[in-house]
């Protein structure tokens, strides 16, 4: 096809979105070869865990044990999430050389998601990207219910472009543009990406997260590559989902957007087979069935 670039970068965020909403509490020692492996596959990104509240998200408790054992050294960026300060200090003192904030582009997933508000939300983040970026680390930013959300219905696109660009103004690096909830569709997609471009935001500097609950994360993905797009959001085998965020399921798996792009001929890093066993030794420790259909047609443990 026309137009597309020749290699995309696959941030994966198995560990960490894949995990958070699981209920049976994944070991330490699981969670930590899960990580191991996605590096081992080639991914160049892997989001490790969250150091979020841990009533929160009490699957992602043992966040500091878990970085105590990366290589967090090596050639591939472990970021993990940060909501606040404390959050901040929490992943500074593990070592943490990569973090992510998220925000939301509703009310009401404010409120759910961070027990703040819209406006309120700025005055968690905005202390926080200032420290980190003076303590030398890389900073991304996601925003969630940037296609709809399961409280208020629509969001207006200016509402996304107006909470997106006030995060990178921060000074965040890169802003990653949530489907939290999976509603999105590839012309909704074009529109919110050209109106970031009339925003004056750069396209290297968006990447993609789509969950798959309506089964559209590919053609988004599709719509986003032709649209100048080369980051993209995955999580291994397609698990996921938010905890905060009714409705929301699996991520785009990382075998469902690698076997895409591979038939499209853009480069990636990954290597297929190493992840597809990956993902299927990772449903087995959870006791269900991959959602990823293309680790369901490949996989053999
Ligand atoms: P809060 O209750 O308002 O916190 O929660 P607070 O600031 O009022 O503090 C209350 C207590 O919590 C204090 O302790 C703080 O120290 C402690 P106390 O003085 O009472 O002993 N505290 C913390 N402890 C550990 N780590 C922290 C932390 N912060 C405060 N970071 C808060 C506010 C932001 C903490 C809470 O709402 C929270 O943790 N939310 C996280 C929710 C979450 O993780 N959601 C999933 C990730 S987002 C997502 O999945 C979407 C995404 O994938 C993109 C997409 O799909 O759209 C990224
Ligand atoms: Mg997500």
């Amino acid at each position: 096809m026309p137009g597309l670039p020749e290699r995309v970068t696959i941030y994966e965020v198995g560990p960490r979105d894949g995990l958070q909403n699981e209920p049976a509490i994944v070991p330490l020692d699981v969670k930590v070869e899960f990580i191991e492996r996605l590096v081992a596959a080639g991914l160049s990104i892997v989001e490790a865990t969250s150091f979020v509240h841990p009533r929160w998200v009490p699957q992602l408790a043992d966040a500091a044990e878990v970085v105590a054992r990366l290589d967090l050294a090596g050639s591939v960026p472990l970021p993990v999430l940060v909501p606040n300060e404390r959050g901040l200090d929490r992943a500074l003192e593990a070592g943490c050389t990569h973090v992510a904030i998220f925000a939301s582009a509703t009310e009401t997933f404010a409120a759910k998601n961070l027990n703040s508000t819209l406006e309120g939300q700025f005055a968690l983040f905005e202390p926080t990207v200032e420290r980190a970026l003076a303590a030398g680390l890389d900073v991304r930013a996601y925003v969630s219910m940037c296609f709809g959300d399961p409280w208020e219905g629509d969001v207006s696109i200016d509402q996304v472009v107006a909470t997106g660009s006030r995060l990178l103004d921060l000074g965040a690096g890169q802003l990653s543009l949530g489907d939290t909830i999976g509603v999105g569709t590839p012309g909704h997609v074009g529109t919110l990406l050209d109106a970031f471009a009339s925003a004056d935001v750069a396209v290297d500097r968006l990447a993609m997260h789509f969950h798959d609950t309506y089964g559209q994360a590919l053609a988004n993905t599709l719509a986003s590559l032709q649209h100048g797009i080369t980051t993209f959001d995955a999580s291994a085998g397609g698990l996921g989902g938010c905890p905060y965020a009714e409705s929301a399921t699996g991520n785009l798996a990382t075998e469902d957007l690698v076997w895409m792009l591979d038939g499209l001929g853009i480069q990636h890093g990954v290597d297929l087979a190493s992840l597809v066993a990956t993902s299927t030794w990772m449903a087995d420790q959870l006791g269900k069935e991959p959602a990823s259909a293309v680790v369901r047609a490949l996989g053999v443990a």
